[in-house]
C-alpha cells in the first residue's frame, strides 16, 4: 500500500507499478487490464508521458476492459469501448484493434451469457492478464462486482446497484439514462491477473479503502479480495488513506 501526498503522485506511483508489472510479462505481447472511471485517468496520463519520454511503448500491448454497460448501442460515447478508445488508446498509443471489451450491446440474456463466456475465452487465448488496473467504488465494488458478488465469480451479467447508478449519473443526461445492467469480469477473473494495481483518491473512497484493506475478506466488500492476491499494489492519496489504521 503506497500513500502519496496527492492524486498526481499516486498516479505516478501507479504508473511505475504498471510498467514494472508489464516488464515482467512472459508472453509475446503484454496484456493490460483497463478500468474506466475517474480514478485511473491520472495513471493513463502518466503512462502517456512515459511513452512520450521513450520509457514505455504500448504498440504490442493488448488492452482488456474490466466491464461494459448492457444495452448501450455500439458507438455510444459513454459505452466503455468508446471511453477506453478516448482515455487510453489515444493517450498511450494502444492499438484500437488490440482492445477487447465485453459486448453489452446484444439484446437478450442468452446472448449476454454467450458474450460473457466469449470474453473469458478471449482473455484465456491472450494468455491471461499481466497487470489489471482497478478503481474502487464508494460501496467497495471492484469492476462492477457489487456487494454480494461471489468471490470466485467469472465474467457475467450483473445488475448495477442504486448507489453505482447514482455515482455514474454524471456521465449521462439524467439518472434514468444510466443502464441498469452490465457485463463485468468476475472477482475470480480479476484475481487471475498476475498483478493488480488499484488507484483510489479523495475522501469519498476512504471508508471503502479501509474496509477493503483492513476489514474481513467478505462478499459484502468485493474489493476485500485484494487481500488474497499475492501481487497487489494499492496507490492512494492521503485523503483516500485517511481511514487506514
Ligand atoms: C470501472 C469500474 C469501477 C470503477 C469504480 C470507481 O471500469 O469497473 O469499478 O473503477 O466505480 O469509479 P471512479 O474511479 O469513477 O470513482
Amino acid at each position: 500500500v503506497l500513500v502519496a501526498p496527492g492524486p498526481e503522485q499516486a498516479a505516478e506511483r501507479a504508473a511505475a507499478a504498471v510498467l514494472d508489472g508489464l516488464a515482467r510479462a512472459a508472453g509475446p505481447a503484454p496484456v493490460l487490464g483497463l478500468a474506466t472511471g475517474s480514478s485511473p485517468l491520472g495513471l493513463y496520463r502518466a503512462l502517456g508521458r512515459a511513452v512520450a519520454q521513450g520509457r514505455a511503448d504500448f504498440a504490442d500491448t493488448h488492452g482488456v476492459a474490466l466491464d461494459e454497460y448492457v444495452g448501450l448501442p455500439p458507438g455510444h460515447p459513454e459505452g466503455y469501448r468508446q471511453v477506453l478508445l478516448r482515455e487510453v488508446c489515444s493517450v498511450v498509443g494502444l492499438a484500437p484493434e488490440r482492445l477487447a471489451v465485453p459486448d453489452g450491446s446484444v439484446a437478450d440474456l442468452d446472448a449476454l451469457e454467450r458474450a460473457a463466456a466469449d470474453y473469458e475465452a478471449r482473455i484465456a487465448a491472450l494468455g491471461g492478464v499481466d497487470v489489471q488496473i482497478l478503481g474502487i467504488g464508494a460501496n467497495g465494488h471492484l469492476g462492477f462486482n457489487e456487494p454480494g458478488s461471489a468471490l470466485a465469480s467469472r465474467t457475467r451479467v450483473k445488475r448495477l446497484s442504486a448507489r453505482t447508478r447514482r455515482d455514474n449519473a454524471r456521465f449521462f443526461p439524467g439518472a434514468d439514462d444510466v443502464p441498469t445492467h452490465c457485463l463485468t469480469q468476475g472477482l475470480g477473473t480479476i484475481l487471475d491477473a498476475r498483478r493488480l494495481v488499484l488507484v483510489a483518491t479523495g475522501d469519498g473512497k476512504a471508508d471503502a479503502v479501509a474496509a477493503a484493506l483492513e476489514g474481513p475478506l467478505t462478499a459484502s466488500v468485493p474489493a476485500s479480495v485484494l487481500q488474497w492476491h499475492p501481487d497487489t499494489v494499492v496507490c492512494l492519496d492521503e485523503d483516500a488513506a485517511a481511514g487506514l489504521r
